[in-house]
């Protein structure tokens, strides 16, 4: 081959594999309302489908921006496995342009194989010592990670969390929403939506849950029966054993940091697999806290909720993860080994 020729293809971006970290990219609920376009071999329009994104969790579109920084990391690191870099131009509809332009100084990035195996896991995890993420902690920026060994967890988060997990369950919105995400016995794993299989509750579970999916609001109802132990109510306590946390801090709430907190996320759910870990967001425990505090918060929470995420919530992260004073809690993730 030529060395003209050699240039030349080193120099055109491979769009099949940026079309392919692009469909990798985590979405709340998995509800995939970024629709992209290529309108040149170097620039790709992406926006955003709104009537994909309508979850009663997704409270001023924070998830959707909170996703759609997961989705332009993604993008940076398929192109700079290529000797590529992005630049980004995004608009308050969340409609976003990339140019892709050849790195001056070609800087491969191994991360690209870890994009494509990427996965949230919702299971159970064995004892394990706490991930190092001493780099991502290093660097200065206003989206800070701070870890939380399964040991040091206080009874107060423990509480918080399972307190949170209860959201689903007693406000019946949310319940509802939830049912309308989950796609009962499908195999089918690149559909939107989540796969019951995925839920991390057994097959008899996932029959009940079913069940439940034709009167949410039933459920609501009766799961506030102490004597009714169930056991996907359990799942979320036996769930919090072994795990430890990592949360994402912002000093500001606005658009552009909630698209920080996502780019930064993404590095940090990529080193710990990297480091043999497991990731799931819990999202339910921390972007309902920034719901709360930008005043974001649904008009028929319970009494109970607004207390926990205007509050409870804020006080426990801060103390469990010993925040300093201009850092508000952003996105929170379970980590653990198989
Ligand atoms: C902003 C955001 C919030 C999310 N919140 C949760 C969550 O609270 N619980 C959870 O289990 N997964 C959560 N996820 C993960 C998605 O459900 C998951 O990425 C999607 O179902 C696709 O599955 P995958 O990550 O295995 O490819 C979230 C993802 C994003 C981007």
């Amino acid at each position: 081959m030529n060395s003209e020729l050699m240039s030349s293809l080193k120099n055109t971006l491979n769009i099949e594999l940026i079309n392919a970290a692009l469909a990798k990219t985590p979405t709340g609920g998995n509800a995939q309302q970024f629709i992209w376009k290529w309108v040149s071999q170097n620039t790709l329009h992406v926006h955003h489908e709104s009537a994909l994104d309508a979850h009663y969790l997704n409270r001023n579109l924070h998830t959707s921006w909170i996703a759609l920084g997961c989705l332009i990391e993604s993008v940076s690191i398929a192109a700079a496995w290529q000797g590529f870099t992005i630049q980004t131009t995004v608009q308050k509809d969340l409609r976003t342009v990339i140019t892709f332009t050849p790195a001056s100084t070609p800087v491969p990035s191994a991360q690209f194989m870890s994009l494509i195996k990427r996965s949230t896991f919702r299971g159970r995890f064995e004892k394990s010592e706490a991930p190092n993420l001493h780099e991502l902690q290093r660097q200065n920026s206003d989206v800070q990670v701070h870890v939380s060994d399964n040991l040091s967890l206080s009874d107060k988060m423990i509480q918080f969390i399972k307190s949170a997990d209860m959201y689903l369950w007693l406000q019946s919105k949310a319940t509802v929403s939830f049912f309308r995400e989950i796609r009962f016995f499908d195999p089918d794993t690149t559909k939107r939506g989540i796969r019951s299989a995925n839920l991390g509750v057994g097959v008899a579970d996932q029959i009940m849950l079913y069940l439940f999916s034709f009167v949410p609001k039933l459920l609501s109802l009766i799961v506030r029966i102490p004597l009714l132990n169930f056991s996907f109510k359990q799942a979320s306590i036996r769930n919090l054993k072994n795990a430890h946390f990592v949360l994402i801090t912002s000093s500001e709430d606005d658009v552009r940091h909630l698209i920080e907190v996502g780019r930064k996320s993404m590095q940090v759910w990529l080193q710990l697999e990297d480091q043999g870990y497991s990731v799931q967001p819990y999202s339910t425990a921390s972007i309902t806290l920034l719901d709360a505090r930008a005043g974001h918060m649904p008009p028929d929470i319970l009494e109970q909720f607004r207390t926990l995420f205007s509050v409870t919530g804020p006080e426990v992260l801060a103390e469990q993860f010993h925040l300093k004073a201009n850092e508000k809690p952003v996105w929170l993730f379970r980590v653990g080994k198989k």
